[in-house]
């Protein structure tokens, strides 16, 4: 009987390793993502801050939503890490705040890295890996970041034309996926998580 019981409990061990086993690779680009997400988040504030200053408006509630929206996706990638069993480490993010032209092709150069290298490599190890709350929460971003890359290049677009007064006022992120909407009226529910639009958040100053 003993004997039973110690084999169940050894298979038991085996077992649970071997499902954790595997996840390795996605543990660590979680980490990298949570990483980016929160540097992001950090630096979209800052550089909302930047655009207050030069008086463009419109440009200061676009990088507070943005921000928002990184912090969501951060927030997402720990929750995985810690279900995972894994834990996240806090550092200061390290940027720089240049002029809000500058700011931008910097914002469009992360964006563009995030949906055209990393998350496709991570959503592909995930994937891998068999990692499906991982694979979601990169979904999630990367599908985000897409449409912050077209808002950020609309955006420059309008600068350069010295016609910032063009550009939309309002914003609403997704509480629950960080999902972005540049316009006065988002769909009923949320194109990426389904989550209803009055809980979405608004800026609009
Ligand atoms: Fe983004
Ligand atoms: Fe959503």
């Amino acid at each position: 009987m003993r004997k039973k019981r110690m084999l169940s409990l050894i298979f038991m061990i085996v077992l649970g390793l071997s499902a954790r086993a595997g996840t390795e690779k996605t543990m660590e680009n979680l980490k990298a993502a949570y990483k980016g997400e929160s540097a992001a988040s950090a630096k979209y504030a800052a550089f909302s801050e930047q655009a207050r200053k030069e008086g463009l408006l419109p440009l200061a509630i676009m990088f507070a939503a943005t921000s928002k929206s990184e912090a969501v996706h951060a927030l997402n990638h720990k929750a995985v890490i810690e279900k995972l069993g894994g834990k996240v480490e806090s550092e200061s993010p390290q940027f720089t705040v240049k002029t809000t032209k500058e700011n931008l092709d910097d914002a469009i150069k992360g964006e563009n890295y995030e949906m055209m290298t990393m998350y496709p490599e991570f959503i592909k190890a995930a994937r891998d890996e068999n990692a499906t709350d991982a694979l979601k929460s990169f979904r999630w971003a990367m599908e985000t970041e897409k449409k912050h890359f077209l808002i950020y290049t609309n955006a420059i677009n309008a600068l350069n034309k010295n016609d910032v007064k063009s550009l939309p006022r309002v914003y609403w992120v997704c509480p629950k996926c960080g999902n972005t909407y540049d316009q006065a009226k988002p769909e009923e529910k949320c194109a990426f998580c389904y989550t209803s639009r009055d809980k979405f958040i608004k800026f609009d100053k």
